[in-house]
């Protein structure tokens, strides 16, 4: 979380609050930038999105270099005094720092009795107020960076510049961090995204290197020792841009057929499908889907997809939860890690655990330059295109739509007879958004709902989960979802006439028993609202509050058919209720703290 963006070159205030809006997505409780001039540095803090450090910026200065950050707090409340860069005591030095130094107070206990005071509750200042410290019997830069990032636990993706110094101090460990350059300008950044328009390559940073971007070029450090860095091709495809839409959020809803079509072309594609190529998977015998969010219930869409069409032993983990479990992974294990951004701090250290295991690890991406995408064993991207909403919608169903092809994949690795791209195909012939009316009329009655109730079974249930979580996220109503079996064992006391109770029905071997838990809740007065893809006689219908049709599939991607719906009505009660639905508070889009 957090967005770090540095540049060398003209306007360094415009680019740096460019770059920021771009890295908006990874937090907005505050922001900030530092620019320095030939004789002095200035910072601008402001909390809040960007828009309001925008106000207070100048424009067109003298400075040539700068640095700015946008922030997710995690440590100390999103204000001002809080809001990055942080400076050193002489305030010669100006941090901006994503990440978490994990050793932070230990360090600012060593450095209080060195005489350091601290004005903030931040890990960060500790960092300014160490480079200070070092620097003072040390005039070497590196070797000061070398002990400081040495000094650290924990991680960072660190912009550093000194008010006497003409140049801009980097370092990277587990956050992500990238530097590019076009003739004598240089920018640094947390996502390539940034170079969109500046540069025509970039160099990744690795995890403890760190450098020296000045004017001249720029150096790169392991230790003492000065190494090469290659540089790669920026292939960013197109920067998304809202086009005729108010939000992020209801564009790229409206993107996910592109993105089932992407993925049709991509995945026909012999070079392409041909993954397990050269591997041998036959002695796997169990298959760990593990993601975060949105993903996590991909994951658990998945694992159900991969049991169906491979008969093999497969289930979903919460990142987070999966490192402190007895997970059983061995050589013998698949670990399919599911993420949109491929930085997910509690999924990269998942897939750390299983590597260390010696699992085989598979990752199913949408940002194919990501750490995940670049690290696992094989990887699947999921062609979505860029995401910029905080709450994910389009890669949901991509990722949904690659999990059975995957599923599919393996199925006929193991000797199963099935065509990988059937059930895409099917989806994408059969895809459509659904009566919006609908969805409409629906949000405006779910606005004056402080919670809400969904239940189903089977898949139906893990898609009252998303559907769930993305009224949660955009309409901060407290949504909650029960297997419908479970609503008599507790849950039905909290039932009243003012409960709506969404019931998720569109497997047909379910659909009585889950519609007869729907009238429990019903004979205790609360209001069902149905959700299916069957047709109902007048007289049934009638048992209903509402209903909502969709198209029935007959597969397991019923799961996209069935979700869109939700992220639209989801999309309408955060704007009936006045709520930003791309910026939900509290909230970011990559989160790459644990
Ligand atoms: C955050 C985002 C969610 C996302 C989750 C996992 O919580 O707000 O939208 O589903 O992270 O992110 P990932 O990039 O790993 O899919």
């Amino acid at each position: 979380m957090c967005g770090i963006v540095g540049f060398i070159g003209k306007a360094p205030e415009k680019v740096l609050l460019e770059g920021l809006k771009r890295l908006e997505y990874r937090g907005y409780d505050s922001a900030g930038i530092a620019l320095k001039f030939s004789d002095r540095m200035d910072l601008f803090k402001a909390k809040g999105e960007i828009k309001n450090l925008e106000k207070i910026v100048p424009n067109e200065t003298t400075a040539r270099i700068g640095i700015g950050h946008t922030r997710w707090a995690t440590h100390g409340k999103p204000d001002e005094t809080n809001a990055h860069p942080h400076v050193s005591s002489d305030k010669k030095w100006a941090v901006v720092h994503n990440g978490i130094i994990e050793n932070y107070i230990e360090l600012k206990t060593k450095l209080n009795d060195f005489g350091y005071d601290f004005y903030s509750e931040t890990d960060t200042e500790t960092i300014a107020k160490l480079i200070e410290y070092f620097y003072k019997d040390d005039c070497n830069v590196i070797s000061v960076l070398n002990k400081t990032i040495s000094s650290l636990k924990g991680s960072y993706a660190l912009g550093i510049i000194n008010k006497e110094q003409d140049g801009i101090y980097f370092a990277k460990n587990k956050s992500p961090l990238y530097v590019a350059k076009c003739g004598n300008e240089v920018m640094l950044a947390s996502d390539i995204i940034c170079f969109k328009g500046f540069a025509e390559e970039y160099y990744p940073i690795s995890d403890g290197v760190f450098g020296y971007a000045t004017e001249n070029g720029i150096e790169f450090y392991d230790n003492l020792s000065k190494i090469d860095v290659a540089p790669i091709p920026l292939n960013l495809g197109d920067y998304s841009n809202l086009n005729t839409y108010k939000h992020f959020m209801l564009k790229e809803i409206f993107e996910t057929k592109t993105a089932i079509k992407n993925i049709i072309e991509y995945y026909s594609e012999k070079n392409n499908i041909n993954k397990f190529d050269g591997r041998d998977i036959s002695k796997i015998n169990r298959v760990k889907f593990i993601g975060c969010g949105t993903a996590y219930h991909a994951c658990l869409l998945g694992a159900d997809m991969l049991r169906k069409k491979a008969g093999l032993d497969a289930e979903a983990y919460v990142a987070s939860e999966f490192r402190y479990q007895d997970v059983c992974v061995d050589d013998k294990t698949m670990v399919v890690l599911v993420s949109q951004s491929g930085e997910t701090a509690d999924t990269l250290a998942a897939f750390e655990l299983a590597k260390e295991n010696g699992a085989f690890t598979v990752a199913i991406v949408n940002v194919e330059y990501s750490t995940l995408a670049k690290n696992a064993d094989i990887y699947f991207p999921i062609k979505a295109g860029v995401e910029i909403a905080v709450a994910s919608t389009k890669a949901f169903s991509a990722q949904l739509s690659v999990l059975n092809i995957f599923a599919g994949l393996v199925g006929e690795r193991l000797g199963k007879n099935s065509d990988p791209l059937y059930d895409v195909r099917k989806l994408f012939e059969c895809f459509d958004y659904g009566n919006i009316n609908d969805f409409k009329l629906l949000a405006d009655v779910l606005r004056y709902n402080d919670s809400l109730f969904m239940i189903g079974r089977g898949d139906d249930y893990y898609i009252a989960q998303e559907a769930s979580l993305k009224i949660k996220e955009t309409s901060y109503i407290n949504s909650n979802t029960y297997y419908a079996g479970e609503l008599k064992h507790g849950f039905l006391a909290l039932i009243d006439d003012a409960t709506y109770v969404i019931v998720f029905a569109t497997d047909k071997n379910v659909f009585t028993k889950t519609v007869c838990n729907a009238e429990e809740a019903k004979a205790r007065g609360a209001k069902i609202i149905l959700f299916t893809c069957f047709d109902l006689s007048e007289a049934d219908a009638e048992n209903f509050y509402y209903i909502i049709k969709v198209k029935e599939l007959g597969n397991s991607l019923q799961s996209v058919l069935n979700i869109v719906p939700w992220q639209i009505i989801a999309y309408y009660t955060s704007i009936n209720k006045g709520i930003n639905p791309d910026k939900p508070r509290n909230l970011a889009k990559s989160v790459t703290v644990e």
